[in-house]
């Protein structure tokens, strides 16, 4: 009997807490940074503060991770080492997320943004896996983002 209401005493705290959580998360508080920032990386209609939210900022949280994890040297879906940081070797995008973000937007007239999600340079390489060149292709969640920004740019 003891071990009974053990048990159901811990089934309901897991449910309070797991409540809790669900409305930790579903509400956001506009003068909270992160929260900004995770506005962006989930749906940005769900959030009253996406008016200041950059659809860019979770393309490049994926972006700037080290082509190779520093701990393991496996190889992640990220550009840097490659593109970005004082290390790159190819077609430098920059280092700070406004370097990069203005470099894929305006490097040769648009030449790697323009045509978008269906004919972009960026959305091609990426879709097919041609980049990150040998690395963890991008999974769908993360190419929605990619889609997002780019929807979100003048054409
Ligand atoms: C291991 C190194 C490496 C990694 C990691 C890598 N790239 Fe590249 N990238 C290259 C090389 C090499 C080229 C040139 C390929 C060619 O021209 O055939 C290139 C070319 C490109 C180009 C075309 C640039 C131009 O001159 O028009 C884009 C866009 C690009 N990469 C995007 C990315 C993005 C975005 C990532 C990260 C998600 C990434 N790459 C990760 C090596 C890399």
């Amino acid at each position: 009997m003891r071990a009974m209401l053990f048990l159901l005493a811990l089934v309901l705290s897991l449910a309070t807490s797991s409540i809790a959580l669900a409305v930790s998360n579903a509400t956001c508080d506009p003068s909270d940074c992160s929260c900004n920032r995770d506005a962006c990386l989930c749906d940005p209609s769900d959030c009253a503060c996406t008016g200041t939210c950059n659809p860019f900022d979770g393309v490049f949280a994926i972006m700037t991770q080290p082509a190779f994890d520093p701990c393991t040297g496996e190889r992640t879906n990220g550009c840097r080492g490659c593109h970005i940081g004082p290390d790159a070797s190819y077609l430098y995008f920059g280092d700070t997320q406004e370097q990069v973000e203005s470099l894929l937007r305006f490097f040769d007239g648009g030449a790697i943004v323009s045509g978008g999600w269906d004919g972009s340079v960026i959305a091609t390489f990426l879709r097919t896996a041609f980049m990150p060149f040998g690395g963890i292709p991008w999974n769908d969640d993360q190419l929605a983002l990619l889609r997002a920004w780019l929807d979100s740019l003048p054409q």
